[in-house]
């Protein structure tokens, strides 16, 4: 068939994405199979656009799924789809999963009822529901707290603790706690 003939019984078609237009969510294609031809700039398909918004921009070199009318002139991308190249991050029916080039991640797990956000640092943020425990963790640095009256860190709140005093009635001051938080 010809390139032509293709297009024509065939307007859905995977292509690379070689341009971004980052501001008005668009991309330029090209189609490897089609003579490497070029698209014009093609919207992405989100799922909202009016009161709610979504927005996310498949890279350079993403693989698209483009659905294109008969002469490939207008069109637009309906998603990325995974490849060997770009294998998929988790295997499993019961996950729901955003990853992040930088290594941050989103996942949910339906099965276990863990829910886990985790950061390139090492920060995270875990919740699971079936041993009822919410762990916060930030391995390299602190957890900042901040309500009407106070604004502290859990650094702040331990080591005040830890080295706390009280006034002793046979004159000076006590030593610090004997138990303190490691
Ligand atoms: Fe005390």
């Amino acid at each position: 068939m010809s390139s032509e003939e293709i297009r024509a019984a065939w307007p859905m078609r995977v292509g690379i994405v070689q341009q971004q237009d980052v501001s008005t969510a668009r991309v330029r294609v090209v189609f490897p199979d089609l003579d490497r031809m070029t698209s014009y700039w093609l919207p992405i398909v989100v799922q909202k656009t009016q009161d709610d918004k979504a927005y996310w921009i498949p890279d350079i070199g993403e693989q698209v799924v483009c659905l294109m009318d008969a002469h490939y002139e207008a069109g637009a991308v309906l998603g990325a789809i995974y490849s060997q190249a770009d294998a998929t991050p988790v295997a499993s029916a019961n996950k729901f999963y955003l990853g992040f080039k930088d290594g941050a991640a989103f996942e949910y797990d339906r099965a276990a009822h863990v829910l886990s956000i985790t950061f390139e640092d090492g920060g995270e943020i875990i919740y699971d529901a079936g041993a009822h425990q919410l762990t916060i963790s930030c391995p390299a640095g602190d957890i900042a707290l901040e309500t009407s009256e106070h604004k502290t860190t859990i650094d702040t709140i331990i080591d005040t603790y830890n080295s706390h005093v009280h006034p002793d009635p046979q004159g000076g001051d006590t030593g610090a706690p004997s138990q303190v938080i490691a």
